[in-house]
């Protein structure tokens, strides 16, 4: 296949697919992915057909059923793996709505004296985590379908998440993503929003050791509501991080001041 001529031929619309393609990117993700480009045209993310995305050090299989990890979430893992640096005596980390895994397992993996459970509630993304845990070399993950935290047993240091969190009204989401990236991933009804959201942090607020934090990412128009609804449950020291494009991205939060109880 001359590529080279397939770019070309089919630039605006391929421009239109993958904002900000240029020829070399294409050129590289072609010549790996090979076809007949019918999948360009259609605008697969380059990531699902090749079957991975890079996070961090690692490489992560993705298939439709998990989002494609994003830069902006690597922010989050470096958050995260900064205060686990900070809180040596640190043993056991949940990551809620694991997805490829991305995080929970590239924290896992960068600090091995953690216990780490991965919860996702689609069965189908944690197979894809299964997967990956395998592919690190991590054994001794646990897995649990779970809403939230509701089936999660027992206290954390550490809870970090990366929550459906795009208002469903919300305008903006490229076509791209709309359209080939799971929706559970993406996007929680309006009606919802807050419902879901407490219900992240009084669930969080419970399953917290006391000197535990809790680390998620967010809408960049819907952190000063979470964190309102974070310090009603109960968290503290809560604080907004914003990501590289100054946008308010990450909120960060502390145990209560006294156990809440399960
Ligand atoms: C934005 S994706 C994040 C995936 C991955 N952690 C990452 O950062 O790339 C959100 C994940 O939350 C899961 N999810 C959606 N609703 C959930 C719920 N109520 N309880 C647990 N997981 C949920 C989705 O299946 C999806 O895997």
């Amino acid at each position: 296949m001359d590529w080279r001529a397939f770019f070309d031929q089919h630039r605006s619309i391929l421009e239109s697919h993958y904002p900000g393609l240029t020829v070399t990117r294409f050129l590289r993700e072609a010549q790996e992915i090979g076809g007949d480009g019918t999948a360009f045209l259609a605008g697969v993310p380059f990531a699902y057909q090749l079957g991975y995305a890079e996070f961090v050090d690692h490489k992560f299989t993705v298939t439709t059923d998990v989002l494609i990890p994003r830069p902006e979430t690597e922010q989050l893992f470096e958050l995260v793996d900064q205060a686990i640096k900070n809180h040596p005596a640190w043993r056991r980390l949940v990551d809620v709505g694991t997805g490829s895994g991305c995080l929970g397992l590239s924290l896992a993996h960068a600090h091995p004296m953690l216990s780490a459970t991965l919860a996702d509630i689609s069965p189908e993304a944690l197979l894809v985590a299964k997967d990956n845990a395998r592919n690190l070399g991590l054994h001794s993950i646990t897995f649990q379908q779970s809403d939230l935290l509701k089936e999660i047993v027992g206290l954390f240091d550490v809870i970090v998440t990366n929550p459906p969190y795009i208002p469903r009204s919300a305008h903006g989401v490229h076509a791209m993503t709309d359209r080939h990236e799971p929706h559970l991933a993406l996007y929680v009804e309006d009606a919802q929003y807050e419902a879901f959201f407490t219900r992240l942090f009084d669930q969080s607020a419970r399953r917290l050791t006391s000197d535990g934090m809790f680390f998620m990412e967010g809408h960049e128009e819907r952190l000063k509501d979470c964190a309102q609804w974070a310090r009603e449950k109960k968290l503290t020291q809560v604080r907004i991080e914003r990501d590289l494009a100054g946008r308010e991205r990450f909120l960060v939060a502390s145990a209560p001041r006294t156990p809440i109880g399960s």
